[in-house]
């Protein structure tokens, strides 16, 4: 019999948790194997810079990338409309995030192997409110001498880690070099640490500002506003209904749609085959069990040293764009300083039921009207954890 304290670790450890180590069962793809040497033998730079670009971070692994190769040195890149995240997303700026982080891999992956690319966002104009058929992007190669990014180097180790941090502070030159690497390209990068806690209201003179806090006060509430959060979207039955849509229970399910989020491990594999574990035991929040895996996420939000934000100036879809590009630099400089990130995201979101909280979010962040709160993260020192399924290159290119 599976005790009560077996299934809590499974659902509490498990949904959000997903460390691939196995090969697929039989003969399905292996989920993680887009990790294993990136691009390796490909002759064509544009498919060996898609090959890293598909390692990014995005929201609930959607892997939402479309792309149509044209020419010799030529591709586009558009959003696989099917693969939005309409209850939780509703505007698709997280999802235009996560295409930026796309875009900022390619660049990276192009400039370790000798190639410019001239990136022209939005060829044919910004769709709003909602993404649509538009192509995000035009991208031309050119064969030039580059110099390698180090940022580059990070692209296999870098993980969002869903892991309970260790109780030790980060020190704020880390967080700054972080800062400044993910705001590199655009100068005069405006970082800093809010030394007494609240954040500062300059307006910044780069689109961006990155700021964070371990201060126990802003923490504290940072950490109250992250948990109210994720409880407030599990509340939430469209918002809720969509990750648990999105949940891959078990090995041979991962394994078929390597994206969405996975739940793993042997007693996942164990509570399935006896019907402890369904998608309708997932989706009830009445069940004992689902309700005390939710509750096991609160530890989470409060194990965090320090949470961090980027905040942008505009809320255009070419910043949108360029803030993923900035969040997948923090994350992989993150990644360099031996730091783990998490975003956490859910205060942040555009829907009805989560206004107050979104409010909230803004006033601790220091958000000013007209600026965005893009990111929000939480960062400290956690385990090593295995790399998120990718569907692969294939499933991304049109024919
Ligand atoms: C815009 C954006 C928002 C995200 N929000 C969350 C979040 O709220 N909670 C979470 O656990 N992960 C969040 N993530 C991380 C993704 O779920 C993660 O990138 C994806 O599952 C792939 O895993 P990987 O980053 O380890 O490759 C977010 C990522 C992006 C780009």
């Amino acid at each position: 019999m599976l005790s009560r304290r077996h299934v809590l670790s499974l659902l509490a450890a498990a949904p959000f948790t997903p460390a691939l180590t196995a090969c697929a069962p039989g003969d399905l793809p292996d989920p993680i194997a887009a990790w294993r040497d990136p691009g390796a033998g490909e002759a064509d730079p544009r498919r060996y810079a898609l090959a890293h670009a598909i390692l990014a971070p995005n929201p609930h692994n959607r892997q939402p990338w479309l792309v149509d190769l044209i020419g010799e040195n030529e591709l586009v890149l558009s959003a696989d409309l099917e693969r939005l995240l309409p209850a939780t997303d509703p505007l698709d700026r997280q999802i235009v995030l996560g295409c930026g982080a796309f875009l900022e891999l390619f660049d990276l992956a192009c400039r370790a192997n000798n190639r410019r690319a001239e990136i022209t966002l939005w060829p044919e104009g910004e769709p709003q409110p909602r993404l649509d058929q538009r192509p995000i992007a035009h991208i031309r190669l050119f064969e030039e001498p580059t110099r390698k990014d180090d940022l580059f180097d990070q692209i296999l180790n870098r993980r969002t880690n869903r892991e309970a941090f260790e109780d030790r502070a980060i020190a704020d030159e880390t967080m700054s070099e972080a800062a400044r690497q993910a705001l590199w390209p655009w100068a005069p990068p405006d970082v800093g640490a809010t030394a007494d806690g609240s954040p500062s209201t300059t307006p910044a003179p780069s689109p961006f500002r990155i700021e964070w806090t371990r201060t126990p006060d802003a923490l504290a509430a940072l950490r109250t506003l992250a948990w109210n959060g994720f409880d407030r979207e599990c509340r939430t039955p469209a918002a809720y209904q969509e990750s648990v849509d999105l949940m891959r229970v078990g090995r041979a399910e991962i394994a078929r749609n390597r994206d969405g989020i996975a739940l793993e491990g042997p007693m996942i594999e164990f509570a399935k085959a006896t019907g402890l574990l369904t998608r309708e035991s997932l989706a009830d929040l009445d069940n004992r069990f689902t309700r005390d895996g939710i509750e096991a996420w609160r530890p989470l939000a409060e194990s965090a040293p320090t949470y961090a934000w980027l905040i942008s100036r505009d809320n255009t879809r070419a910043t949108q764009i360029e803030a993923g590009r900035a969040y997948a630099r923090f994350n992989l400089a993150a990644t360099a300083a031996g730091l783990a990130m998490h975003p956490w995201s859910q205060a942040l979101q555009e829907y009805p039921e989560i206004a107050d909280l979104y409010a909230e979010a803004r006033r601790l962040t220091g958000t000013q009207d007209g600026e965005t709160l893009q990111m929000l993260v939480r960062a400290g020192y956690g385990p090593t954890i295995g790399p998120a399924p990718r569907r692969g290159l294939r499933e991304h290119l049109r024919a």
